[in-house]
């Protein structure tokens, strides 16, 4: 098959290595700094299992391999986030390391718009769906 000749935001990112450099940075933060004390408590002592877990999806998300997918057909990042417990606070924390984490590792800031705008959606929906649970419960 002919390749693209539109580059995917996996290409613009820097493929592979840009996606770990982010996913690290995040990670790093979150490890790291008060703002973020509360995502942190959701997580494993051990991070490096989410580190491995979100490189690969953001890779998939992005354009790239779709590792995370072949490893759990069917699976969706939605149901993987319900039950959670998802608070605004949490989901804000979430969102604001994710964008700290893109200046910092210098992603394209025409990528990076587009990918804060799709996370924000994502947090949102991830935390209505906590909501919706926490009622019918
Ligand atoms: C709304 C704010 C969010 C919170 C509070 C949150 C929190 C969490 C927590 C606590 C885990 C499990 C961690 C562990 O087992 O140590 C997790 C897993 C994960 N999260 Fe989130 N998350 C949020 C948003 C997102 C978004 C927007 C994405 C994708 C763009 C994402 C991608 C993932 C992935 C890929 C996993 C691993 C799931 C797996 O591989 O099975 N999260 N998240």
């Amino acid at each position: 098959m002919p390749e693209s000749p539109v580059p995917s935001l996996f290409d613009r990112i820097g493929g592979e290595d840009g996606v770990r450099a982010l996913v690290d940075r995040f990670y790093d933060l979150m490890d790291d700094h008060p703002d973020y004390a509360q995502l942190r408590a959701m997580h494993d002592s051990n991070l490096f299992p989410m580190r491995v877990s979100l490189t690969q999806f953001l890779a998939a998300w992005l354009g790239g391999p779709r590792t995370w997918f072949d490893v759990r057909p069917g699976a969706c990042i939605m149901s993987a986030h319900r039950g959670m417990g998802i608070s605004r606070q949490t989901a804000a924390q979430w969102v604001h390391a994710m964008s700290r984490a893109m200046a910092e590792s210098r992603v394209d800031p025409a990528v990076g718009a587009q990918m804060q705008a799709s996370f924000l959606r994502m947090a949102n929906a991830m935390l209505l769906n906590a909501r919706d649970q926490e009622a019918h419960r």
